[in-house]
C-alpha cells in the first residue's frame, strides 16, 4: 500500500508515489553518486516496468511505500517492507535520488515521519533495517530515530572492488526519541 501524506519540517514531506516518480526512479538508479553504498548498478527498467512497481507497491500488503518531497520536488523513496504481520515488525529502507542534496537532512527528517507513522498507524513491535557500515549518512538517520546497531554481516557486498559490512539495525517503539513527535500524532497528544 502506498502511505498518506505526512508534513515534515524544512519544506520535507512524505507522500503518496506517482507514476512521474516511479519513472525518476528509473534514472536515479543508473547514477554512480546514488549507487556507491545501494542496489545493482544495472537495470532492465523501462516505463513499463515503472508501471508495474508503481501497480505492485500500490497494491502489496506487506509493505508502506512513500515518496519523499523537499520544497513540493519528489526527490526519493522511503517505506518498510516485508512486514510479517504475525511478529509485527518489518524492514526499513531509504533512498534519495538527487544527490546535490545530499547532507541537507532530508534523509533524517523523511525517517522521522516514517518512523511516527510506523509506531502509531501500523502497531508494530518491532523494525529492522541493513546498511552499509560504510553508509554512514544512512544509518545516522535511522539512528537518530531510535535505530541501533545490533550486529555486523562482515564481507557481505562487492562494490568497486572492495568488501563492505553492513550494519543490521533494530527500532522499537520505546526507542523513538521524546519529543520528536511530529503532526499529527504530536497534536493528538498521542502516547508515543
Ligand atoms: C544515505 C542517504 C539516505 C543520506 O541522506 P541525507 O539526506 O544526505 O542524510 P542527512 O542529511 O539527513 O544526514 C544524516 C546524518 O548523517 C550525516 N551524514 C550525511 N552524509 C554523510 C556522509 N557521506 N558521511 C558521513 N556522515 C554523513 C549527517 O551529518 C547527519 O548527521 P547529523 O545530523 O548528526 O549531522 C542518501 O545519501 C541516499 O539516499 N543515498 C543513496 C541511496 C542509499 O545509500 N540509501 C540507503 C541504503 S541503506
Amino acid at each position: 500500500m502506498f502511505g498518506p501524506r505526512i508534513v515534515g519540517d524544512n519544506g520535507i514531506e512524505l507522500r503518496p508515489p506517482t507514476l512521474e516518480d516511479y519513472k525518476l526512479f528509473t534514472d536515479w538508479q543508473m547514477r554512480p553518486e546514488v549507487t556507491r553504498f545501494w542496489g545493482p548498478r544495472f537495470t532492465t527498467d523501462t516505463v513499463a516496468t515503472a508501471e508495474e512497481r508503481l501497480k505492485r507497491h500500490l497494491e502489496s500488503n506487506d509493505s508502506v511505500s512513500w515518496s519523499i518531497a523537499y520544497g513540493g520536488e519528489t526527490v526519493g523513496f522511503t517505506g518498510i517492507f516485508d512486514i510479517s504481520w504475525t511478529d509485527r515488525d518489518g524492514e526499513t529502507g531509504i533512498f534519495i535520488g538527487r544527490h546535490d542534496l545530499y547532507g541537507k537532512g532530508i534523509a533524517s527528517e523523511a525517517v522521522r515521519l516514517r518512523m511516527a507513522f510506523i509506531w502509531n498507524e501500523l502497531g508494530l513491535h518491532r523494525t529492522h533495517n541493513w546498511i552499509a557500515l560504510a553508509n554512514e549518512g544512512s544509518w545516522r538517520a535511522n539512528q537518530k530515530s531510535g535505530y541501533s546497531q545490533i550486529g555486523t554481516y562482515p564481507r557481505s557486498w562487492f562494490r568497486s572492488g572492495e568488501w563492505f559490512d553492513e550494519w543490521l539495525g533494530e527500532a522499537f517503539p520505546n526507542t523513538f526519541p521524546a519529543g520528536k513527535l511530529p503532526s499529527p500524532w504530536r497534536d493528538e497528544g498521542h502516547p508515543k
